[in-house]
């Protein structure tokens, strides 16, 4: 089976969109670039009350079952070193540090402003037990073999360029017999599909399957495969959904998806995504909110 690394055909891009950067002979779609999760950094706390929400059991929804899957109740207090890889403002450690108190969590990601939000986070919430590091997730060079109890990622892995090589790192710097679980969005998640739909309506038949980084592992045939070619073993995969409340904002996401529209059709983009919103199964709540599913699946294995 082949499986779509995550990268695009030069003639995939749009000509006239921002100079790309490139991996081999494939370019980079704006989600597989740091500075553009840089600026999700300065948008998150505008939008979103970060410190609150990491008490808001929606949003720890996803942390919470990677921990559950993985941690045996009677580890709770054990002392153990949890990397959290791809994990933007630190959602993960933040929310995992008052759970495990005696474990040490290690958030990194590839956006520096985004490491610094996290660590700002942990040092407002008197957090001890976090640390930060700005790191490729294809790379794990800061760490040694066989040195991590927990490798966790969401909602990350599926843009790298090179997955296989980020998953040996993974298996590399666990322990043995340490656990990894990892978050990918399902082809029904929510922001995904609908992003999905609109471009696909203004590229008709040229549209590519290849250019939608953010599904690129939401075919759970092929994040098996991936896995056990990276050696892993006990492979689960098992999917999860959530309700959360939809707030909208411009991400790297959005951005990979009108990168792939030609330039005389742009500035369609907004309204056609908006029909598409429209149609979806958006549900108002009895508060006004609108609700939004996420629905992801969860990979656990072990080295
Ligand atoms: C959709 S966000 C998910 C953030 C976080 N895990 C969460 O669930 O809230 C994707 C994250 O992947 C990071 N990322 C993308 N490519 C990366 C890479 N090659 N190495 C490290 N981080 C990367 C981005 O900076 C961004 O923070």
């Amino acid at each position: 089976m082949t499986y779509n690394t995550g990268c695009v055909d030069a003639q995939e891009i749009s000509t006239e969109s921002a100079p790309f950067e490139t991996f081999g002979n494939k370019v980079l779609l704006p989600s597989q670039q740091s500075y553009l999760w840089d600026i999700l950094a300065d948008l998150l706390p505008k939008t979103l009350n970060i410190k609150e929400s990491i008490k808001n059991p929606t949003i720890t929804f996803f942390p919470n079952i990677l921990f559950q899957s993985t941690i045996p109740e009677c580890d709770k207090d054990k002392e153990m070193t949890i990397l959290d890889i791809a994990a933007g403002s630190g959602l993960i450690s933040l929310s995992g540090s008052r759970q495990y108190p005696n474990a040490k969590f290690i958030s990194s990601d590839f956006s520096d402003r985004l490491v610094s939000l996290s660590n700002k986070l942990a040092q407002e919430l008197s957090l001890p037990n976090i640390s930060s590091l700005v790191m490729d997730g294809q790379n794990l060079d800061h760490f040694l073999d066989s040195s991590v109890d927990y490798v966790y990622s969401i909602n990350g892995l599926n843009y790298f360029p090179n997955q296989l090589q980020s998953l040996m790192e993974m298996k590399r710097v666990l322990k043995p017999n340490g656990k990894v679980a990892i978050g990918v969005p399902c082809p029904d998640n929510f922001s995904g599909s609908v992003l999905k739909e609109a471009t696909k309506q203004l590229l008709g038949d040229s549209f590519k399957e290849s250019s939608q980084v953010s599904s690129s592992l939401s075919n759970p045939e092929v994040f098996e495969l991936l896995l056990k070619q990276s050696g892993f073993q006990n492979i689960e995969i098992k999917k999860h959904f959530q309700w959360l409340d939809f707030g909208c904002s411009l991400n790297p996401i959005y951005s990979d998806h009108l990168s792939v529209v030609p330039m005389e059709k742009k500035h369609l983009f907004d309204q056609v995504l908006v029909n598409e919103i429209i149609k979806s199964d958006l549900k108002m709540e009895a508060d006004g909110k609108f609700r939004i599913k996420a629905s992801f699946y969860v990979a656990t294995a072990c080295k």
